[in-house]
């Protein structure tokens, strides 16, 4: 009965939280659309890409360029005191601020006192994701998905730029109830991503320094933990030190079109080519590289593209990528079938309600498909 009751008492309060984030995501939706375009109009900046196909970045995803209309709003708004923007007027607002002494909002300093997990899951993701997180947490980021090893799930997100203090009580309590978000008082924008990711970093280095492996994954993926840790990872051998794998890029530049959100001025990055990199939507590393990766990131500048920004980290400590088999981790979408799922590691574009739908399905490929 007691039980029962907490069940019901805990289904109530997610419900209420499902229905208080789209509530929001609405208000937030409605004040974006609204905005950029006084923003640029002030700014005299253009809106739309030219041309989308000297992008080597996916194309599916070119949104409007926003990054003037966040600074606009973050020096108004000022949620929930963040860090006010750096004195250095002649800073570029694309620079990432870096390293500045964020602080914690929300930390679970104790996960690894009592476990070594053989694999950190690193999830990227924005408070008002609260959807997203509880769909992840029933499939890929199950934490009880191996049985006898030890997986650790825990959501990185940073602070709203307008509704910062209002989402804050939702995510407090969601994370009162689920123990796995992290999160600092940076603001919480797509040129800020960086942030993230060296947040993710920074509690390995001082959380967790001995987990094993540690996967940087977007919200928006498919994941298949067991054959990343199987047949990629193979915990039966020793393992793998300064290791870091994915989708690797190789000989790509930096976009210096203002008109897209991969905007790098040469402010921020002055060489015309990237170091090789590992996509960002989903990449693993070993747990020793996790840690040269933070200590590097404060002794460089930093850039706001994230997973570039592990490529030039890994071009000064002198570690190479290493190449993933073919077809193990995919930028672009993959239509979902079992048995080509069932032998791969990462999917990208894989929403919350896809990810819900194919997953009892997936759960069944062992039966399918053989090994
Ligand atoms: C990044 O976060 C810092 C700290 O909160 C903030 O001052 C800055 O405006 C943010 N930058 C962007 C581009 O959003
Ligand atoms: C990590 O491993 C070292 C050496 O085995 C040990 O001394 C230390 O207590 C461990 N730290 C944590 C947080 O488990
Ligand atoms: C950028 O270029 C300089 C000068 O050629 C070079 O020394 C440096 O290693 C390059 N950095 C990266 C990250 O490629
Ligand atoms: C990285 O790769 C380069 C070029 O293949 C090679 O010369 C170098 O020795 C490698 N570095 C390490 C640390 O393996
Ligand atoms: C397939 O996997 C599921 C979940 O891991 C497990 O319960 C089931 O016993 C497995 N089936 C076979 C035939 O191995």
């Amino acid at each position: 009965m007691k039980m029962l009751k907490f069940h019901l008492q805990s289904l109530s309060t997610v419900m209420l939280y499902i229905l208080c984030s789209i509530f929001l995501v609405l208000l937030v939706v409605k004040t974006e659309m609204e905005a950029p375009e006084t923003f640029s109009f002030l700014l005299k900046l253009p809106m739309k890409p030219q041309s989308s196909l000297d992008n080597p970045r996916d194309l599916e995803n070119v949104q409007e360029f926003q990054w003037e209309a966040d600074v606009e709003k973050s020096i108004e708004v000022k949620p929930l005191d963040v860090q006010p923007l750096t004195p250095a007027a002649t800073r570029h607002p694309l620079q990432v601020d870096y390293p500045s002494n964020y602080q914690f909002r929300l930390n679970e300093p104790n996960k690894c006192l009592k476990r070594t997990p053989f694999l950190v899951l690193l999830v990227i993701t924005e408070p008002k994701d609260v959807a997203t997180r509880h769909a992840i947490r029933q499939t890929w980021g199950n934490e009880n998905s191996i049985p006898g090893f030890s997986i650790l799930r825990l959501f990185l997100t940073g602070v709203h730029p307008i509704f910062g203090s209002l989402l804050q009580n939702i995510l407090e309590e969601e994370s009162v109830l689920y123990r796995d978000i992290i999160q600092q008082d940076f603001l919480d924008t797509y040129n800020n991503l960086t942030l993230k990711t060296l947040m993710g970093m920074e509690w390995i280095s001082k959380f967790c320094p001995n987990a094993t492996y540690v996967m940087k994954a977007d919200s928006d993926i498919f994941l298949n933990v067991k054959y990343l840790v199987f047949q990629l990872l193979q915990p039966h051998l020793p393992p793998k030190k300064d290791y870091i794998t994915g989708y690797i890029y190789r000989n790509t530049k930096p976009i210096r079109n203002k008109a897209y959100k991969w905007y790098v001025p040469k402010e921020v990055y002055p060489n015309n080519s990237y170091p090789p990199y590992p996509g960002g939507p989903g990449y693993v590393l070993s747990g020793d590289l996790a840690k040269k990766i933070y200590q590097v990131a404060q002794t460089i500048k930093v850039i706001n593209m994230e997973d570039s920004f592990t490529g030039i980290c890994l071009h000064e400590l002198g570690v190479n990528v290493t190449d993933s088999p073919w077809g193990l981790f995919n930028v672009f979408k993959i239509k979902y079938e079992t048995c080509r799922f069932s032998k791969l590691v990462v999917v990208h574009h894989y929403g919350p309600e896809e990810l819900l739908k194919i997953w009892p399905d997936f759960q069944g490929q062992n039966k399918t498909c053989g090994s």
